[in-house]
């Protein structure tokens, strides 16, 4: 399927740049403009509207996916520079059957209030664990130092996520 994503609502008329990627596993072709966000390929094209955006300008960090694993702020990276890359958005995080960790992590710690920031917050978060399994109070907080939350203090968040770390780990011991 080739989905077409313009940014342009007079014309129509910019040149469009084909991209090949994967997100959640599944493999996409789109038509985008050069000036497109990635944020807005994948809530506007694709319809992953997990991805939050609360800034657009790189400072809250809700619209943070995983690019090749690496968290990025998907408001800062157009989507030409997807092109053969591997996206993972926070709908990609559950099985049909099971939460994630962090999911679970999050729910069990009261990690979120109004639910905003969540979606950025568990993919920054995935991107530390996966790299980290075993991180400190401090790894947590300094992966999370681009996230921004009106809400929670973040003393829950942490916690959430070090629940996760816990889980992660007892299951891969298993
Ligand atoms: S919407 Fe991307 S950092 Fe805020
Ligand atoms: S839970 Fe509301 S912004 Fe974080």
């Amino acid at each position: 399927m080739t989905i077409i994503v313009s940014d342009d609502e007079t014309t129509g008329e910019v040149p469009l740049r084909r991209i090949r990627f994967t997100i959640n596993g599944q493999r996409k072709i789109a038509e985008v403009e050069p000036r497109l966000l990635l944020s807005h390929l994948i809530r506007r094209g694709l319809g992953l509207t997990g991805t939050h955006m609360g800034c657009d300008t790189t400072n809250c960090g809700a619209c943070t996916v995983l690019v090749d694993g690496k968290a990025v702020k998907s408001c800062t990276m157009l989507a030409v520079q997807a092109d053969g890359h591997e996206i993972s958005t926070v709908e990609g995080l559950a099985t049909a059957s099971e939460l994630h960790p962090l999911q679970e992590g999050f729910k069990d710690e009261h990690g979120l209030q109004c639910g905003f920031c969540t979606p950025g917050m568990m993919m920054a978060a995935k991107a530390l664990l996966d790299s980290n399994p075993d991180p400190t109070e401090e790894d947590v907080r300094w992966a999370l130092s681009g996230n921004l939350c009106r809400c929670t203090g973040y003393q829950n968040i942490v916690k959430s996520v070090l629940w996760a770390a816990d889980k992660l780990r007892s299951q891969s011991a298993s």
